[in-house]
């Protein structure tokens, strides 16, 4: 079992509206800033549950979603909602993140339910 909290990165790396991915063992997460918050969310898109892309960058042009490079799925930055795409609606899996201390860290991985 891992421990946590674990150090994602300092603070310092993510800037608003950016986003940086990240591995926990074997599998992949995202995190962004948004109107100073940090949020987190697996790398695993609800479409077909495939990575949005192969980063570092996981925005759209204009700095304003998530996007899955795939069928260009758009995600708020804030909820991880689908806001446009073919899952509109569904969401990103939310993954706990604090910032503390210029650190931004991992509090804990979803516990994925496949089928
Ligand atoms: S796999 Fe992400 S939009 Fe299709």
């Amino acid at each position: 079992m891992p421990n946590y909290p674990q150090l994602i990165c300092t603070s310092d790396l993510l800037e608003d509206n950016h986003s940086l991915g990240f591995h926990h063992e074997q599998e992949k997460g995202i995190i962004v800033r948004y109107q100073g918050q940090v949020h987190a969310y697996l790398d695993s898109c609800p479409h077909r549950n495939k990575s949005l892309g192969d980063g570092p960058n996981f925005l759209d042009s204009d700095n304003l979603f998530l996007r899955c490079e795939h069928h260009q799925a758009l995600f708020a930055l804030d909820s991880g909602t689908c806001i446009t795409g073919p899952c509109v609606q569904q969401q990103l899996t939310s993954v706990a993140v604090t910032e503390q201390d210029g650190q931004i860290l991992l509090l804990g991985w979803p516990r994925q339910v496949n089928g």
